[in-house]
């Protein structure tokens, strides 16, 4: 039997996974880390914490699982994405990892769609110029912190540093690359017309390959440190959106997922290069070679529920702990307490403002039409709602680009919670499934490994001997209308307050 490794760097932790070659999970650690917001909207992450999760996670599950290394056929890295770590010329990091939340590059982005053109970038990048996406961080550094800049011999995206530890490549692969916004989207490789235009030099970027490549072999110096063996082969992997698309056998037409992590995010596969000329979904390669994926994101989903949990559940957090169960089990059966549409309170979870489909990074969290009556779950409801709503745009988006999904999957943290499930299933008016394994994106990159190794011939062929998936959720009947009414006054809530959102920003 060979084993693989799948090493999920998220943004809470890295969360490493060893499976057998039939997906089973054989060990599993996870290690946290913190997230340092200096300023309003801001976001960073020190990439050595990343490295440091990940080294220690694959020798945790080394060790405790008792399997020879020279049996772990491959490794896959599965990244969030977009975050910029710069390097000098000796492989240092010289700064914090801007990472892909923070909302700082309203200007930068200004600057990249002057010099490229509104159009043209669409045409190749297959997005606006978004303050997530890595480009406009290059160029807020370049912009504010020159004598960094300076220094800079390499750009990195986050699981691409921990690539350059295990095995000193620098590589990426074309899913996580395209959230770069200098990647030829339709062409998979670097766009030099991009680079020219926004002065990068291309030399700083990875070589990029395709998500099931080899890119490269674990060192000795790496190997010491983490228990693998030298030599064992590290694949491309994927961003952790691609990388949750593989591990739930997302990758095929009319298939798609909604993950609620700590981002949510809408992603339905596609064979043909589709974009939004509004850009208000992403278009990105997918980790079938040859293949897309159209993708909303929420930019506050899971996180949106972390915050209320973190400031107003204490007593939840403490019940949970000595109950022995998870805090969010308690707050779902909290908000099972409040009825559909949260006793008329609704909420906005823009909390790091908003990609699909308003692209605004001034925009912010809301509860409206809050009421002396309402409680704390009322509150708790509304948010997932709020999310649940959120997640509907983005569907309401792909529907009218004519990319329908015949299947619909929930993964990620939330995904896990039936009530939010049964949230999603009613709002969409469609089916949600889950898969057996709840390893997402690790389980994806496992799977990416087990194709480079040569285990299986192919992504889909991987997945359909590996992946399971569990009977579907249906909607409820009578809920959908009830959501629906809900989720009308919701949409009408961010145009109302659009300009609003601009003046307090401006403050
Ligand atoms: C995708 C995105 C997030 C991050 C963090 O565009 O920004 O999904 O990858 O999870």
């Amino acid at each position: 039997m060979k084993y693989l490794l799948g090493v999920d760097l998220g943004t809470s932790g890295t969360k490493t996974v060893l499976f057998d070659e039939k997906g089973t999970v054989i060990a599993s650690k996870t290690i946290e880390y913190p997230l340092y917001q200096a300023k309003n909207g801001w976001a960073e992450q020190e990439p050595l914490d990343w490295w440091n999760a990940a080294k220690d996670t694959i020798k945790y599950v080394i060790e405790e699982s008792g399997v020879d290394n020279a049996d772990i056929a491959g490794l896959g890295i599965s990244g969030q994405m977009h975050g910029l770590v710069m390097l000098d010329k000796d492989g240092n990091v010289l700064r914090r990892s801007i990472i892909w939340c923070d909302q700082r590059t309203a200007k930068e982005c200004e600057e990249i769609t002057e010099k490229v053109g509104a159009k043209r970038l669409i045409e190749i990048t297959a997005n606006p110029a978004l303050t997530g996406f890595t480009a406009s961080k290059i160029l807020w550094v370049r912009n504010n912190q020159p004598e960094i800049y300076e220094k800079c011999a390499h750009i990195l995206l986050p699981k691409d540093y921990v690539r350059y530890m295990l095995t000193g490549d620098f590589a990426t692969e074309v899913s996580d690359a395209s959230g770069m916004q200098l990647l030829d989207i339709p062409n998979r490789c670097w766009s030099k017309e991009v680079c020219d235009k926004l002065d990068i030099d291309m030399a700083m970027l990875p070589k990029v390959y395709e998500s099931p490549e080899i890119t490269g072999v674990i060192s000795e110096e790496a190997a010491a440190l983490t228990g693998l063996k030298a030599g064992t082969i590290v694949v491309g992997g994927a961003g952790d959106n691609a990388a949750a698309a593989v591990g739930t056998g997302v990758v095929e037409e009319g298939k798609a997922f909604t993950t609620i992590g700590s981002s949510g995010v809408v992603f339905a596969h596609t064979d043909d290069i589709r974009i939004d000329p509004k850009g208000r979904v992403h278009t990105f390669c997918c980790a079938v070679p040859g293949a897309w994926h159209v993708m909303g994101v929420t930019q506050g989903a899971g996180l949106s529920l972390k915050w209320f949990r973190d400031n107003f559940c204490r007593d939840e957090m403490s019940t949970a702990m000595g109950m022995g169960v998870d805090p969010y089990y308690l707050m779902d059966k909290e908000a099972e307490n409040s009825p559909i549409g949260s006793n008329k309170l609704l909420y906005l979870p823009y909390l790091m403002g908003e990609r699909t489909p308003h692209l605004d990074p001034d925009c912010r969290g809301v509860f409206f039409g809050l009421s002396a009556i309402h409680t704390k779950y009322d509150m708790l409801r509304a948010v997932m709602e709020g999310v649940t709503f959120s997640q509907r745009d983005s569907v309401e988006v792909l529907r009218e680009m004519g990319v329908e999904t015949k299947e619909m999957l929930a993964c990620g943290g939330g995904g896990s919670s039936k009530l939010w499930r049964q949230m999603l299933a009613d709002t969409y008016n469609c089916p949600v499934k889950t898969v057996v394994s709840k390893e997402g994106p690790a389980l994806g990159v496992a799977i990416l490994a087990a194709v480079g190794a040569g285990i299986y011939p192919s992504v889909a062929e991987a997945c359909r001997q590996v992946i399971k998936t569990n009977p579907a959720q249906a909607p409820i009947e009578e809920n959908v209308p009830e959501y629906s009414k809900y989720y009308k006054v919701y949409r009408n809530l961010y145009p109302a307050l659009k300009g609003i959102y601009k003046d307090l920003a401006a403050l």
